[in-house]
Formats: C-alpha cells, structure tokens, sequence
C-alpha cells in the first residue's frame, strides 16, 4: 500500500499533508510513504529530512499520482497549469484521496471525482463526535488561524498590547474584543491575554462565558435571556436567534466597537453565510488606528466592508480578510493536520489494507465518492439535485 505526498500547488499554500513525523510512524507499520521532491519546503521540512523517515522521494507530480494508491493533501484538487491537467485526471481509477475537499461548495469536483471513480474522504467532514476528536482538522487550522489572528492584529496596530510602566509613564493596554468564542475564538481571546492586551469577547451561546472567563477575558452579555437549547444544536454548533436578540446584540457590538482597538470576528452558524455584525457605521465609529481580522471571511465575512483575501483600510481601520492564514503558520499548521491525518489513516487502514465499514459513522460522513457512487447523504443530496453528467 503506497501513500503519496504530492507538493501543493494551490496559489500560496505553504502546508504539506505529512510531516516526516508522521511518515516515520507510516513506514514503520509497513506502509510505503512517496512524497514529492520539495513538497515539504514551503512548511521546511526538507526531502532529506523525509528520507530519513523512511519516505522514497518522486521527482514530480504526475509519477507520484500514477504510483499512489492513497493520495493524501491539504487543499481540494484543482487544475495543474505546469502539466494542463487537473489533479483529478492525475489520480488513477480505483485510488483513494483524502484532502480538504468542500465538498459542499464543490460540486463540480465531486462530480469530477465520481467520473475517475476516486475513493476521495474530506478532511471537513469529520463528525463532531467524541471518537473523532483527534481527527478533526477544521478545529486545529481554527487553533492556527485564532492564534495568527491576534498577531496579524498586533502586527497592524500602532499601539502595544500590554501595560507597560515606563520611565515615560504608564501605557494603557490595548482592548481586544473577539466575537465568536468557538475555536479560533477561545484561541485568539488566549494569545491576546498573553500579549498583555485587555480583552472582552460575545458570544450568543451562553454556554461559553466559563470558558472566556477560564482565559481571563470578561464575557459580555446581551440583555436578553437565551437558554442552552435555544443557542446550540446538539454537536454544540450556534443556532440563529431571534430578529429581536440580534438586535439587542447589535447594539451592544456598536459600544463596544468604538471602545476596541482591535476586533477579531469569527461568527458562524455551519451551513450559513457568516451574519454581517460588523456594520459600516461601526467601522466609523472605531478610533482610527484601529484593526479588524475578520476569520469568517470566506464564508462572506461578520464586518460589511471586509474584503476578501485583502488588507485594507476603511474609515482609518485596518481590515484584514485573509483566507488561508494556517497558511501564515506553516509549521506548526501542518504538523497538526499531520496528526490529524494520521489518526484518520490509522482508522482507515487495517493490516496495511483500507477496509471500509459503513456502518462506522466517521467513514461513511467523510466518504464523499466511492465507486462512481456519492456516500455522504448531504453532499448526495446537493450534488443529485443538479445534473450528474460526464465533464
Ligand atoms: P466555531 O463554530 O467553533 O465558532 C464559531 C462561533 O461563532 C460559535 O461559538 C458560535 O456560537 C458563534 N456565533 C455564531 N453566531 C454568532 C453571533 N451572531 N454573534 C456572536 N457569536 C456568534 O468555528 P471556528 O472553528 O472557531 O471558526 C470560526 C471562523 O473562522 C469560521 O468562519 C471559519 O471558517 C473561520 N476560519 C478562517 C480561517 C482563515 O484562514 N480565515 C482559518 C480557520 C477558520
């Protein structure tokens, strides 16, 4: 069974699917690791380093995707310009694939995948179940991407985070407020508070405010009671409220805007565009200097004048709308979504063989496309209700 590492070639992606860490622990269960030459560089891992974990070094994409039988990747498949292929011709029928694939976002290559008759598994789609916790890679890039945030921030701001007492005087912190205490959330509000910086966050599910105050930030609340099963669904995701709650709430981020020197926004209710919380007037009413990173961009971004995959600056305030920033954090990004991978394989792989079992609720939510056939039931459900036809 061979594994294949081929370099990303999404534009600016520095990440890599497998560190040498992990390939290690592959090789020595008996697995063959190929990785491409240099796929490694951009997070500095180098060829010789994966050589010494037991991997064979390809020297290009098209031998590495015609000997693998299991690709694995970060990013969905896209067109090759160097070869004018795209990287799902590369893979041979009957091989697997395991990458962030969106599929949701993505029909066309589903129903590219289906056509070659790939095996392909998608990294976001992880059940949020206990068992699958160590698999869920959407949950370590938030980590990344909460952590970034606040540096980007700091990066930007023309003041310093901490207090400081100094020959000339004391300086003020900084005040940070975040909005969306999820993952990349509770990670921003974190590294905030280790900069030194004041920080507050909101949330609507009450649920979190232990969690904020466990960090040392304040929990700001909305006058306006909800209760567990009003704000969250079972997995723990946000539901939407009421017109009147989001009103209320809206008030309070307008306060607490034109307090904040910067803002981190990272709302979201899975499935739906991110809610815009951030409105023009509030960006005025922000005391210039000010900065806004806005990790809910991709998904049309909480401040209204975020644009996307740019820094720019609107009413004297620093707008961030970068969209990969695990990206920004190679390392450390790929080393987690490494692991990640790895425990998903080793789920996968029994006695150096793939053995699918669809009873088994993370294989079955995480096959997108197996044997010409769509497994997940809601990509199925998007992907059949438009036309399945050969491209
Ligand atoms: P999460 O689901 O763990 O957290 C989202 C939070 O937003 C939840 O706690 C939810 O209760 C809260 N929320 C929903 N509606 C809200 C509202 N109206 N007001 C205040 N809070 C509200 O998601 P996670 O993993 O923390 O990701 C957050 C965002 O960051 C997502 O949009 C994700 O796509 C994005 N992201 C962006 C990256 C980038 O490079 N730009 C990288 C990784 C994640």
């Amino acid at each position: 069974m061979k594994i294949g590492v081929p370099k990303e070639i999404m534009f600016a992606e520095t990440r890599v699917a497998l560190i040498p860490e992990t390939v290690k622990q592959l090789t020595k269960s008996g697995l063959e690791v190929l990785v491409e030459s240099g796929a490694g560089e951009g997070a500095f891992f180098m060829d010789s380093v994966y050589q010494d974990a037991g991997a064979k070094i390809v020297p290009d994409a098209t031998a590495l995707f015609a000997e693998a039988d299991l690709v694995v990747k970060v990013q969905k498949p896209i067109f090759n310009e160097k070869l004018g292929k795209h990287e799902v011709e590369l893979l041979h029928e009957g091989s697997y694939l395991v990458a962030f694939l969106q599929p949701m976002t993505n029909s066309d290559l589903v129903k590219r995948l289906l056509n070659q008759k790939v095996t392909s598994f998608s990294m976001d789609a992880v059940p949020r179940i206990t068992r699958a916790q160590k698999l869920d890679a959407l949950s370590s890039m938030s980590t990344v991407a909460g952590y970034k945030a606040v540096l980007l921030a700091a990066n930007a701001s023309p003041k310093f985070f901490p207090m400081l007492m100094t020959a000339a005087g004391t300086i003020a912190p900084a005040r940070v407020f975040v909005i969306g205490a999820g993952v990349a959330g509770l990670q921003a509000i974190a590294t905030a508070r280790r900069l030194g910086a004041v920080v507050e966050a909101f949330d609507t599910r009450p649920v979190v405010k232990e969690q904020v105050e466990s960090l040392g930030a304040k929990f700001v609340e909305v006058d306006m009671k909800v209760d567990k099963t009003q704000a969250e669904d079972k997995g723990g995701y946000a539901k939407e409220l009421s017109e009147e709650f989001y009103k209320k709430e809206m008030e309070v981020l307008h306060k607490k805007a034109s307090e904040s020197d910067v803002i981190i926004t990272t709302a979201l209710i899975p499935g739906k565009p991110a809610p815009c919380l951030i409105t023009e007037e509030m960006v005025k009413a922000m005391k210039p200097g000010s900065v806004i990173v806005d990790l809910a961009s991709e998904m049309g971004g909480n401040c209204a004048l975020t644009e996307p995959g740019k820094e720019v600056t609107k009413h004297g305030v620093t707008i961030f709308g970068f969209q990969n920033i695990p990206a920004l954090v190679p390392f450390h990004a790929s080393q987690m979504y490494s692991r990640n991978m790895y425990s998903f394989l080793t789920h996968l792989i029994r006695d150096q063989k793939i053995a699918l079992d669809w009873s088994d609720e993370i294989t079955a939510e995480m096959c997108i496309t197996h044997a010409g056939e769509i497994k997940n039931k809601a990509v199925k459900k998007l992907v059949l209700g438009e036309s399945v036809e050969a491209i």
